[in-house]
This record gives structure tokens, C-alpha cells and sequence, in this order.
């Protein structure tokens, strides 16, 4: 293994019934809070009431910031930074999935500087060195924003979508209630395991040898997603489904299953493109994406790979030659997210244009060619693209 750091310290509230807690939590860091979230389902679900209750039982002053969009855009986190500053605000509660918790983290961090929020971002990105303090209530099993110091904003202006990591922005408390995942949707709950499957994907295939303890983890960790995706698709209020699910969601990228891999990840910078052009899911994408770019890195130097993934989270039948088993773990991937979850398999199902390929692969290249399990140039990204179509 190489040397890394490991250092996550959220603290994490999980199960039923631990909302309860949110105030104490919240009034460590002083009254004044900004609570956040999306287009509303948390005021269907009738989450939005029981968070207020409990900010107005634990007498904080709250500010709200509402309409966080999906693939959360950079004008969001201004009106938060805004917020943030005009009202002295002391500590950050996001309640939604990965783009309200984003969002969230560019408004603490924002709230801390002058310059504009955007220039976090990009090649020339300025220093994130402090943030207000972040608390969260996931209410969908994806992104591990939860429990990581990442994020990910659109800018309309620019078309782009870029992600950011920093110490700073890691929550300082998470609820992890799986019954709040309850009211997802069958696609979002499908997407959502899809992203799973994908940060793990992202760190299994690498070409060090000597990570046994870490693939063990990951192979249970996409064991789990294999197992509890479809039931909780099948079953919404299948509590263990939700909780395997969400936990998993934590783990596939708050850090320890990285164990200092130093490979860069590959179909998320190819998918964040997408996002950023046609506003697609972001699990949605990784699903057409993931497949195909398994087929384009499998050649008899990386075999072995396919063949552990293969074996051990699908079961295959390790007696048959590598190759035949390689092939079979792909299918078996694309079976289970065009199959199973029932998500879209080509980006023709979905309006994604090959006119755009080019631009869209000189982006995922804009720090230069991807170095992840295999290197890709800009030229391979395309060529994966047209795979998708
Ligand atoms: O906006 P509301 O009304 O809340 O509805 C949301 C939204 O429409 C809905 N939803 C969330 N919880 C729900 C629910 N609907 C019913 N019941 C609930 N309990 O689901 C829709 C999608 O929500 P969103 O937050 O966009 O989904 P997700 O959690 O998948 O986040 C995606 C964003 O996170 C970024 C992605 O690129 C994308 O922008 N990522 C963040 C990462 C990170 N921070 O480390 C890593 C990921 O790889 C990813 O890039
Ligand atoms: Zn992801």
C-alpha cells in the first residue's frame, strides 16, 4: 500500500429517530442557522416540518434557501453565500441529496472569503482554508457527499461542471436516517445505486497488486449495492435495503477504500461532461458510460482485474478462461444496470448528440489526459463516447 492519510471525522447519526439529536448538534456552533434544500420533496414528505420543529424546539433563528436545482449550479451557491454574509449566519444545515449537499458546501466556504464562490474552481482555483460549519440530513443513498470533503457545481455561463475537494468541506455532522429515503423514486434509488457502484468501480480497477484488505472491502461494498438496489427498487420502504444502500453510499468514497491509490478516476470526469451539456442524471450517465469503458480497458494486460470483479461480485465460474470470464463480468454489469435497475443503456435514449463528443472530451481533458486504470487521451474518450450512442 502506499502512505495516505486517512482523516474523516463527521460524526455520524444513523437509523430511525435520531432527528431528535439535530438540535444539540446544531447549537454547538451558535443560533443562527441557513437550512437548504431542493425543488421540495422534503415538504411532500413531510420531512421539511419535523426539521423545524426541532430547530424551533432547540430556539435556533432560522434562514432558509430553497430551490437547490439537481446538478446544483453555481448561482445557488451565491444566493447562500449571500444569505450567509448578510445575516451572520453561524452554521449550514443541508437537507436533500448530493447537489443540495454540494451546494451547501460552496456557501460555507464562500461565506468565508471575498472573491466569488466560481473561483474555487478550475485550473487556477483559489485556496479553500476555511468554512462555516456544515451539517446534513441525507435523504438519498448516492453521492457519500455526506461523509466526503467533495463537491460538485454547474456553471450555466461557462457550461461547465467542475468538482472540487478540501478538508473544509467535510459535514461536521451527518443524520443518516434510511427511512428518509423512503419517497425516492424508483430511477433516482436506481441512479443513486448506479453512482454507488461507480466510485467503487472507480478505485477496484487499478493496477496495484497488493490491496487485498481494500478490494475485500470493495467487493462487499459492491456486493451490497448488487443485493439491495433492486429490492429497494422492488420494496421503497424495505428498511434494510435502504440502510445497506445508504451506508454503502457513505463508504464507496469517504476515503478509506482508497488506501492511497493514486490513479486517477476515469468515467466520472467523461460523465460530468454530460451533466454539464444536457443536465442529465449524474448516475444516469455513469451507468451508459461504465460498460463501455470496462470494454475499452479489458485487453489481456488488465484481464486479471475483470476477472476478481467477475468472480467475486458476480459469482462467475472462475474455471472458465480469463477472457470468457472478463467478458461475462461486463455483461453482468451492463445486465444489472439496464436490466435490474432499468436504466437507459444509450445516450441516443437519452438526446446526447455525438456533434458534442469533441467538445465535451477536450473538457474531460482539460487537465490533460485522464491517467485512471488505463490512460485515456481525448481522442479515447471520444471513442467511449461513441460506444454510448
Ligand atoms: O430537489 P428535491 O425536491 O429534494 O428532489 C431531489 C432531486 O429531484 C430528489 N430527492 C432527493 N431526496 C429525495 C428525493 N425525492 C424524494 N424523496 C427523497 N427523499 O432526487 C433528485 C436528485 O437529487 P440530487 O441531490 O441531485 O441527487 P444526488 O444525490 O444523486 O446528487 C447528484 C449530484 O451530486 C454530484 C453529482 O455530480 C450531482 O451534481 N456528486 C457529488 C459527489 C460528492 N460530493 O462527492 C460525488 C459524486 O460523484 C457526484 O459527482
Ligand atoms: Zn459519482
Amino acid at each position: 500500500m502506499n502512505s495516505f492519510i486517512y482523516n474523516i471525522p463527521t460524526k455520524v447519526y444513523f437509523g430511525e429517530n435520531q432527528l431528535g439529536n439535530l438540535g444539540k448538534e446544531l447549537t454547538r456552533f451558535g443560533k443562527r442557522v441557513l437550512l437548504t434544500y431542493g425543488g421540495g420533496s422534503i415538504k411532500r414528505n413531510g420531512l421539511y416540518d419535523r426539521v423545524i420543529t426541532e430547530l424551533r424546539s432547540a430556539e435556533m433563528e432560522i434562514f432558509e434557501l430553497s430551490g437547490i436545482e439537481p446538478n446544483p449550479r453555481i448561482d445557488s451557491v451565491r444566493d447562500g453565500v449571500k444569505i450567509c454574509k448578510e445575516q451572520g449566519i453561524d452554521v449550514l444545515l443541508a437537507v436533500g441529496g448530493g447537489s443540495t449537499i454540494d451546494a451547501t458546501k460552496f456557501m460555507a466556504a464562500g461565506a468565508c472569503v471575498e472573491h466569488d464562490a466560481w473561483e474555487f474552481f478550475g485550473a487556477n482555483a483559489k485556496p479553500i482554508e476555511r468554512a462555516l460549519p456544515i451539517v446534513t440530513i441525507l435523504t438519498l443513498a448516492a453521492t457519500g457527499s455526506e461523509m466526503d470533503t467533495g463537491g460538485v457545481i454547474s456553471n450555466l455561463e461557462t457550461g461547465d461542471k467542475l468538482g472540487r475537494l478540501a478538508q473544509p468541506l467535510l459535514p461536521k455532522v451527518s443524520f443518516l436516517d434510511p427511512t428518509l429515503t423512503y419517497s425516492v423514486s424508483k430511477y433516482q434509488t436506481a441512479c443513486g445505486a448506479a453512482d454507488i457502484m461507480s466510485h467503487i468501480i472507480e478505485v477496484y480497477f487499478n493496477t496495484q497488486k497488493d490491496l487485498y484488505m481494500l478490494d475485500c472491502m470493495m467487493e462487499g461494498l459492491l456486493k451490497t449495492v448488487v443485493k439491495y438496489a433492486p429490492v429497494a427498487i422492488q420494496e421503497p420502504n424495505n428498511y434494510e435495503a435502504r440502510a445497506n444502500l445508504m451506508w454503502a453510499s457513505s463508504w464507496a468514497i469517504n476515503g478509506f477504500i482508497n488506501g492511497g491509490k493514486r490513479k486517477a478516476w476515469s468515467c466520472h470526469p467523461m460523465e460530468h461532461e454530460l451533466s454539464a451539456l444536457y443536465d442529465i442524471t449524474h448516475g444516469l450517465g455513469l451507468a451508459i458510460l461504465t460498460p463501455r469503458w470496462m470494454k475499452y480497458c479489458l485487453d489481456p494486460t488488465t484481464v486479471d482485474k475483470f476477472v476478481q470483479y467477475g468472480v467475486n461480485v458476480f459469482g462467475i465460474d472462475s474455471k472458465q478462461d480469463k477472457m470468457t470470464i472478463a467478458e461475462e463480468s461486463i455483461r453482468q454489469t451492463e445486465l444489472f444496470f439496464f436490466e435490474t435497475l432499468g436504466l437507459h443503456r444509450t445516450f441516443s435514449e437519452v438526446g446526447i448528440k455525438c456533434e458534442d463528443f469533441e467538445l465535451m472530451a477536450q473538457k474531460a481533458c482539460r487537465y490533460g489526459d485522464i491517467k485512471g486504470f488505463k490512460t485515456l487521451t481525448q481522442e479515447d474518450v471520444v471513442r467511449i463516447y461513441k460506444m454510448c450512442l
